[in-house]
């Protein structure tokens, strides 16, 4: 028998709809440059969940070893009967570590992927039978509304895996000011985000041996071929990833070690020998830096809880 869910859809604009425009904007562009937002097709995503189990990719398990570590008292704050609201909510796996802790009295798992978030949402509620489950198919990064039957009196917002690293700070800032004005005062914030650290280690997470982390960023230029009309062939192209410190972030770029003429439609573009374009930030935060990012935007510190060597750490922020 299928699990019932609320399921409310707010057709947002996906993100295919936009390739072709931003693809010819971003290779005219100095330097090269594309939204990482177009890493997640369906090969992407599941890159991404590869990348999430390698060894030198500290984020996922660190983070998930915080929240599992502080789930009572993160349950303490919040109070039973929350409403807890996961923006980007994918495969629904890290709020699982919260579900028993916490208790709350309703789910709402918000992601762009209708498909992927309803059999995500379908899931939690066949294993969660007292959870009151819904789903809402909409672009949390551009304002938006929610109906408030499924916001409900008391939500906390999840926002794990340092997914606000690839906003850079002012975007982060103006996400986070959005978020507040879809909350009611009061309402909780537990944010994953990751640190700055060695740069050997952070460099590292983004150039696993494996070669996973290269594969996902070329896989960027696949998808290009399979969906728009050009000549690109990844194999000219090299994954680069590191540390900018100036600007506290991981930059990855596409190296074209040689000098190339790439087409897409009708527009073609060169590329010098060792240009690249650039795919991805991830910014890394103190954690004074980003309680006072987060400040700035509404949002008090009430909490933070780190590993022990303080690669990750979650916030627990309140709307004031
Ligand atoms: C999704 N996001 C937080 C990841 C990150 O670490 O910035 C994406 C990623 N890119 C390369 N590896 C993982």
């Amino acid at each position: 028998m299928a699990t019932a869910i609320h399921f409310h859809d707010q057709h947002p604009q996906t993100h295919s709809d936009s390739l072709r425009e931003e693809s010819l904007l971003g290779f005219a562009r100095t330097p090269k440059a594309i939204s990482p937002k177009f890493f997640y097709d369906h090969r992407g995503s599941e890159l991404f969940e590869q990348i999430c189990r390698q060894p030198e990719y500290y984020p996922t398990r660190t983070e998930e070893l915080i929240l599992r570590r502080a789930a009572g008292e993160i349950a303490e704050i919040a109070g039973h009967n929350a409403n807890l609201v996961e923006l980007g909510s994918g495969a629904s796996r890290k709020v699982r570590l919260l579900l028993e802790a916490l208790h709350p009295s309703s789910y709402l798992g918000i992601d762009i992927s209708r498909d992927f978030l309803l059999s995500s949402a379908r899931r939690l509620a066949a294993d969660y039978p007292w959870l009151e489950v819904h789903a809402a198919c909409a672009d949390f990064s551009q304002p938006m509304s929610l109906p408030e039957d499924a916001l409900g009196e008391q939500p906390l917002a999840f926002f794990p895996g340092s997914s606000i690293g690839n906003f850079d700070p002012q975007e982060a800032q103006a996400f986070l000011r959005n978020l507040y004005r879809l909350l009611p005062d009061g309402a909780g914030l537990l944010i994953g985000v990751d640190l700055i650290k060695d740069i050997e280690i952070l460099e590292a997470a983004y150039n696993d041996q494996a070669g996973v982390t290269a594969a996902f960023n070329l896989n960027l230029l696949e998808r290009l071929r399979g969906e728009l009309d050009c000549d690109i062939d990844p194999g000219r192209f090299e994954h680069q990833a590191f540390f900018n410190e100036a600007e506290s972030r991981i930059e990855m770029h596409l190296r074209s070690p040689e000098a190339q003429l790439v087409r897409i439609e009708d527009a073609h573009f060169a590329f010098a020998a060792g240009e690249t374009l650039h795919t991805e930030n991830s910014y890394k935060y103190s954690l004074d830096g980003f309680v006072a990012l987060a400040a700035r935007a509404g949002f008090e510190a009430q909490a933070v809880w780190t590993d022990r060597q303080r690669l990750f750490s979650v916030h627990y922020l309140q709307r004031r």
